[in-house]
């Protein structure tokens, strides 16, 4: 929120505000609560809500919460045009939303990604991370080996909770296609709902 604020202040031309769920490095405050916050904080600069959204009704909430836009990352790591290894893309298609998780050990800083061998391991082992950049410095190396070994289940496989929502790798094509189709579909859904209820 502070962020925000003082991004306004900077004069950007739009903001986006990303809710914990998101894949990558995040911050505390789920998408739900955050992003009305946000959008009342910055008025009128507008607002792309970020995190956890991975189909039409994420699009639809998202501008229920005053946002202008959304921004997506999750969703296309399993298109086709994705340049993510297969194997990583199979990860994220069969996890459910609890598989990824935020962890220190790829960067130093809190990055949600999925929780596999590695992430493990480094949570059991009860050792602190270096601080950035050397925790990445001391990945690095590591991921370079597991790379060279072929071990591509052991890669830094950067994705956010809405993995869960996502069930089958698709071209970008087909993936953009049903984010709009769906979107359009709630909106409809709601004009309809919405109407016979108060009426
Ligand atoms: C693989 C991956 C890499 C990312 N790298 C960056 C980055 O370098 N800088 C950044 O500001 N955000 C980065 N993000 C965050 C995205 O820009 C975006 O805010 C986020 O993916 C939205 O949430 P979602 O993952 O739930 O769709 C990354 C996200 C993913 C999934």
């Amino acid at each position: 929120m502070r962020n925000a604020v003082r991004q306004r202040k900077s004069g950007v031309d739009a903001i986006v505000a990303q809710g914990t769920e998101a894949g990558g490095h995040t911050g505390t405050v789920a998408s739900l609560p955050l992003i009305p916050q946000v959008v009342d904080a910055v008025n009128p600069t507008p607002v792309i809500a970020a995190g956890g959204i991975a189909d039409g009704r994420g699009i639809v909430a998202a501008l229920v919460l005053g946002a202008q836009a959304t921004w997506l990352g999750t969703a296309f790591l399993v298109a086709d045009e994705c340049e993510l290894f297969d194997s990583c893309k199979d990860q994220i298609v069969a996890a459910d939303s609890e598989a990824f998780r935020v962890s220190k050990v790829w960067t130093g800083k809190t990055v949600r990604a999925f929780h596999g061998e590695i992430s493990q391991a480094w949570a059991e082992s009860g050792l602190p991370t270096l601080e950035t950049p050397y925790q990445r410095i001391l990945m690095e190396d590591f991921l370079s080996a597991a790379l060279a070994a072929g071990r591509h289940d052991l890669f830094y496989n950067i994705a956010g909770q809405a993995g869960g929502l996502l069930k089958a790798r698709r071209p970008a094509r087909d993936i953009m296609t049903d984010l709009v189709d769906g979107a359009v579909h709630e909106i409809r859904r709601l004009q309809r709902d919405v109407r016979i209820s108060l009426a």
